[in-house]
Parts: structure tokens; C-alpha cells; sequence
């Protein structure tokens, strides 16, 4: 992520602005008319609203939305006497148009609808998600005034803020445009919706392939066809990631959300706010079923058997192995290591390449940014080698240094081995670029994709690295799976790394004949159903697009960059320019625990600690963060009741401990 402002807004504005709807460009910023309409739109596709009988809404940015009269039967107006539009949506026409448009891409039924328009009265952020876990009560969904028991927003909102009418007080100004232009990625967020259902009147066909929609009757879904301007690259792109192209589809968050089971879940009385990615990923219905479908179908030990179930488990195994392969862009399959995850990948590398290549008075090259899994095992070669490790240093906001990188390749160096993505931070480090120095000295390169690859497109080819290695829980697989992807013939000139059966070729007492790669490093019984479920993964992420995921999060994180560095007394750690989904932060009078804890009351997951990577937080002169880690199933709405619970939890200190 880019997290420099611009100087100007003037030129950036319509550059990076949304096919939103607007009078006569799809690129001109939504207006209060635009805004209208969608409302409209939502209220006359419900059944028995027609924008006729509605009358209309007016006064959307004056002294509140008025609902008209003719509102379905359901939605008598004494159900809703009065809408206003909250100065946090207000602040923001893509969030505002968002959250109407992906209602109306939901077909709500009349509780939800309850919610959504109790929680809009309020002048509180109601997400359509919440709004549909919360089931309507007898007695209370009939009524607005109890929207607050629906969302965590509400509750978190002060109630001093909501009588001053501002959620949020880092979006009270309509339109800001500092804040507009801020947020290059965003694009048709809320455009409905690859993965609606079909059948109702609000449900959008499906757009995974712009040139696939069908004819459309409603303006957002042909907004969704127009081509992106101005579409930024990836964040990590421009050093390596595959880029992508001009017209990227947005995605409708809400509808992916409901993939995920868990994102029901109540903690402590409230909708649960997952902010603990970077630790690990929700896991979609696709995954969990296709575990299920593993255990009830197919499982069998693999490649041991002549009866039917190893053949299905086999061709399941190998199916997620190719899977991998087309996700990484790795020439072969024969690339694609299984392991439990990023440790144990990196220890395979370390203890089968690097005991065999690492001798006495080599350096091994790592980053400052680095996670202990990818510390250690080199701390641990060296001192069994005599080798030296040799540390690349960052700046103060948490970039390395590419000139002190440069400074500590030599023809010492052996081996560099550093993250795509600092797990404590969010940095996108320069992979491609560090990958190519260290190659010019003649180095190997291992590359940490932990934290990238459910964030960025990844090209091992591209990248050129001679291992890259990841988890598959960190990427919405299971836990217990991960990968090693090497290049094909360092795999088959290096050593097993453990020995036993699958691994071998042919056993003697005297000798043993190893399987060229990858089965090489496979040995024993592998957790076979937790590959299928990455593939399952790969699968349903690929079917999304790493490239849509990669602009939303871009944009939820310059949303929520611009909003908690507003927050008194917050510390924002991690500033570098490119950056990916991570918010690490410290606050005043708080410790991080503290601070952990008290999300937690509020239904909000996020890690605090040290997050396994002590070096770099101490390089800020810290022992411990506050880590809010996103993906794409999270919401801005989300983001505003992180927000609020931090402004609530400061104000509450400052009023004890003045
Ligand atoms: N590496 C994981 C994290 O950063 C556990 O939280």
C-alpha cells in the first residue's frame, strides 16, 4: 500500500475515482444525487416498492433521509420515521454506496432490512452481514430503536458521538477529498456481485468475468462493466508480483462473507471482528466441505495402494500439489514441497541444503523485519557451521535499507533469506529487486511468502527466488500444510532432509535409493486431507481473484490507516510506503495486552505481543504491539468499531489518569 498522501487531490481524484454511478461519467466522485438514486434503486426493487410509489428520498446530506410513503407494507414508515445518513458514510461515498449497493445485492429479508435501516437511523455503520446474523426478536426488530443490540458499532459509538452525529470523528467531513484521494485502490467496491445467488430481483448475475455479464437492469451492475481508470498496481507488484490488468472486478464483500461460518460467531455478545489474520485466516465453506468430502469419500494413505480409495486420495494429493504449482507459477509441480508450513519449510531448507552447502566463515544475509522462523534455523546452522549471520537493516518506517542490503553481499555471502511480507509490520519488502542483488553475488535467495500470499499475486518465476515458502492456514487452508517451492534441480542436487518411507526409490542394508523431488522431501505419511483442503483454497481464492483481493485490501487498509493514525495517543508502527494488511500499533497508557484484552470485550480479535518477530519491534523500541491484521472479508464497517473502541478506551484512561 502506498500510504503517502498526495500532495494535491486535484489530479488524483478523478483519476483513481469509482464507477459509481454518476449523472454522466461513471468516473465522476457519487453525489448526493447519485447517492439518492441508490437508495432508491434499493427501496423500489423490494417487493412492492416501485420508486414511483416511494415518492422519492430527499435530503440525504440535509436534515436526514426521509423515507417517503410509499415503503413496501413491511416497512411501514412508522417502522422507519426517519433515516439519517451517518457523517461516517457521509465521509465517505464509495463506503456509503458500498454498503447500499452489497444490501441490495443480498436480497434482505425484511429483518435484515429492519437492521440495516434501525442501524442507518442511528447514524451508525450497519453492515448487511451483522444485520443477517442478527435474527429479528419479537418485540424488539420491530423496532429501529433496538438496532443497537445488532452491531458492534453501535455499541461502541459514544453516546456523546452520536449526539454530535459523528460516529467517527476522523470521517466527519462529507466528501473529504483528502480522504478520497487517499485511497487510490478503491474502485466499484459494493458492486454486486460475482457470488450472489441468482433469483431475486436484487441479486446481480455473476461478473467473474466482465465480458460474461448478461444484460443487467440495474445501473450498479452495469457500473460493474465499465472499465477500471487509473486501477493501481498490486501493492509489491512493481517488484515482482504478476501485476494485472486495467479492469479489475470488485468484489462484493458481503457475499464473500458469508462463505465464512465463523464470521457469525458472537465473542462476548457481539458480531466476532476476525483482525487476526497475519496469526491465521478464517476458513471458507469450500475448504470445510471439501475436508468433509475428503474423510467421507476419499481417504486412503496415497501412491500405496492398487484399491480405489488410494487412487482418489492420490489424485486428490496431486490435484492441490498442481494447484500450488498454478498459483505460484512454479515450472513444475515437481516444485511443490508439502510441508506442516513456513517453519518447517524453512528448517527443511536449512537443515538439507544448508548443512550441505553452509561451511565455516559463510554469511547468511537476513533482514531486520524478519519472523523467528525465519531466524532461527539460521542462527542454528551457523553455529553448528561456523557461519556468520549478517542482518539488513530498515529504516523508520520499516523499509529495508536497500543500500546497507547491497553493503552486506559479498562473496562470503551463501545465502539470503527474508520476508515478502514482515508479519509485525505489513512492509512489502523489494523482493524481486533483493532477490536479483543477491543472485549477482552469487547468493541463494529463500523467500518468506507467510504473509504474502493471501494478499498479493505471486511468480515464483518471476521472483526468481530459489525457495519460496508459505503456510496454508495463513492463505484460509487448514493448519498443518504448507509449502516449499524450490527450483527443480537445487531440489534433486540437495539431500533428504528426513528419511523414511514414500521418500525412497529403493532400501537396502546397505543403501538407499531416494525419489528425485518432491516425494525426495515427503517422507512418512503426510497430512494428505490438509493438502486437498489447500487446494480447496487455492481453489476458492483463484476463483475471487488474488487481484481483486489485492486492490479491496489495499483500500480497507488506506481506509484504516487514515483513520487510526487519528486516534490520540496511537502509534503507528510500519509506515513504509508498501505495505499489506497489517495495522501494528501502540497506545498511550495502554499495554498491548491491555488493549488486546479489551478489544476482545468487544468481540474484536486482534494479537498483541511480539508477534514471533522480537527483533524488529525492538529496532522501534518496543518489546510488544498491537497487531490488527486484515483480509477481504473484512469491512470497513469493521474498521470503524476497531476505531471506536480504541477512541472509548483512550478517553476512558485519560478521564481516570489525567
Ligand atoms: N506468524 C504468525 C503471526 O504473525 C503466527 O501471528
Amino acid at each position: 500500500m502506498n500510504t503517502s498522501k498526495p500532495a494535491t487531490h486535484a489530479a488524483a481524484v478523478p483519476e483513481f475515482a469509482p464507477s459509481l454511478p454518476g449523472p454522466a461519467d461513471p468516473g465522476v466522485l457519487p453525489d448526493i444525487d447519485a447517492m439518492e438514486r441508490l437508495v432508491n434503486e434499493l427501496f423500489s426493487a423490494l417487493p412492492g416498492g416501485s420508486p414511483s410509489s416511494l415518492g422519492g428520498v430527499r435530503g440525504i446530506s440535509g436534515s436526514g433521509l426521509q423515507a417517503g410513503s410509499g415503503l413496501p407494507s413491511t416497512l411501514a414508515p412508522a417502522v422507519v420515521p426517519s433515516l439519517s445518513v451517518p457523517s461516517s458514510v457521509r465521509g465517505d461515498p464509495h463506503r456509503a454506496a458500498a454498503d447500499i449497493l452489497a444490501a441490495a445485492s443480498a436480497m434482505p429479508d425484511e429483518s435484515t432490512l429492519r437492521a440495516l435501516l434501525a442501524g442507518i437511523s442511528h447514524g451508525v455503520p450497519i453492515s448487511l452481514a451483522s444485520a443477517q446474523s442478527a435474527p429479528a426478536q419479537a418485540g424488539s426488530a420491530a423496532s429501529p430503536l433496538n438496532a443497537p443490540a445488532l452491531d458492534v458499532p453501535a455499541a461502541l459509538v459514544s453516546e456523546a458521538e452520536l449526539s454530535r452525529g459523528s460516529a467517527l470523528p476522523g470521517a466527519t467531513d462529507p466528501f473529504q477529498l483528502d480522504a478520497l484521494s487517499a485511497m487510490p485502490g478503491i474502485s466499484q467496491f459494493g458492486v454486486p456481485a460475482s457470488r450472489a445467488g441468482a433469483g431475486s430481483p436484487l441479486t446481480a448475475p455473476a461478473i467473474d468475468r466482465p465480458d460474461a455479464l448478461p444484460g443487467s437492469t440495474y445501473y450498479f451492475v452495469d457500473a460493474a462493466r465499465a472499465p477500471l481508470r487509473g486501477t493501481p498496481a498490486v501493492p509489491g507488484s512493481a517488484d515482482g508480483a504478476a501485476g494485472f490488468g486495467p479492469a479489475v472486478p470488485p468484489l462484493d464483500v458481503l457475499a464473500i462473507r458469508r462463505d465464512f461460518p465463523i464470521l457469525q460467531e458472537r465473542v462476548n455478545g457481539r458480531p466476532l471482528i476476525w483482525f487476526d489474520n497475519a496469526a491465521t485466516t478464517q476458513k471458507p465453506r469450500a475448504v470445510i466441505d471439501r475436508l468433509t468430502y475428503f474423510y467421507e469419500h476419499e481417504n486412503s494413505n496415497i501412491h500405496r495402494a492398487a484399491h480405489e480409495l488410494a487412487a482418489r486420495a492420490t489424485d486428490a494429493y496431486e490435484g492441490a500439489r498442481e494447484k500450488v504449482r498454478g498459483f505460484l507459477n512454479a515450472a513444475s509441480a515437481n516444485e511443490v514441497i508439502f510441508v506442516r508450513g513456513t517453519t518447517e519449510g524453512i528448517n527443511l531448507v536449512a537443515q538439507s541444503w544448508g548443512r550441505a552447502n553452509i561451511v565455516e566463515g559463510d554469511e547468511i544475509v537476513v533482514s531486520h523485519l524478519e519472523h523467528h522462523a525465519n531466524i532461527v534455523p539460521w542462527q542454528q546452522l551457523c553455529g553448528e557451521k561456523g557461519a556468520r549471520l549478517r542482518v539488513a537493516p530498515v529504516d523508520e518506517c520499516g523499509q529495508i535499507l536497500l543500500d546497507e542490503y547491497g553493503k552486506l553481499l559479498g562473496p562470503k555471502t551463501r545465502l539470503v533469506a527474508f520476508t515478502q511480507v514482515s508479519n509485525a509490520l505489513g512492509t512489502v519488502t523489494p523482493a524481486r529487486q533483493m532477490v536479483a542483488m543477491a543472485h549477482a553475488a552469487g547468493a541463494k535467495v529463500l523467500v518468506d511468502g507467510a504473509q504474502s500470499v493471501s494478499h498479493m499475486p505471486v511468480n515464483v518465476q518471476d521472483l526468481d527466488s530459489d525457495w519460496f515458502v508459505f503456510s496454508g492456514h495463513k492463505l484460509f487452508a487448514p493448519t498443518g500444510i504448507g509449502v516449499v517451492h524450490g527450483k527443480e534441480a537445487l531440489l534433486n542436487a540437495t539431500p533428504p532432509w528426513q528419511g523414511g518411507g514414500n521418500m525412497i526409490r529403493d532400501v537396502t542394508f546397505e543403501h538407499t535409493e531416494y525419489h528425485p523431488a518432491p516425494t525426495r522431501f515427503e517422507a512418512g505419511t503426510g497430512n494428505i486431507a490438509d493438502a486437498v483442503g489447500l487446494g480447496a483454497a487455492i481453489d476458492y481464492v483463484s476463483s475471487i481473484g488474488i487481484a481483486r483481493i489485492a486492490e479491496y485490501e489495499h483500500y480497507l487498509l488506506r481506509y484504516a490507516t487514515d483513520l487510526i493514525t487519528q486516534v490520540p495517543g496511537l502509534r503507528l508502527i510500519g509506515t513504509a510506503a508498501d505495505k499489506a494488511s497489517v495495522l501494528s500499533f501502540v497506545l498511550e497508557g495502554f499495554e498491548a495486552e491491555e488493549v488486546g484484552k479489551a478489544l476482545n470485550q468487544e468481540g474484536i480479535a486482534v494479537r498483541a505481543g511480539h508477534h514471533c518477530a522480537q527483533p524488529i519491534l525492538r529496532r522501534f523500541g518496543l518489546e510488544a504491539t498491537v497487531r490488527a491484521s486484515l483480509a477481504f472479508y473484512n469491512t470497513c464497517a469493521e474498521v470503524d468499531a476497531l476505531i471506536a473502541a480504541l477512541r472509548r478506551m483512550r478517553h476512558a484512561r485519560r478521564v481516570v489518569v489525567p
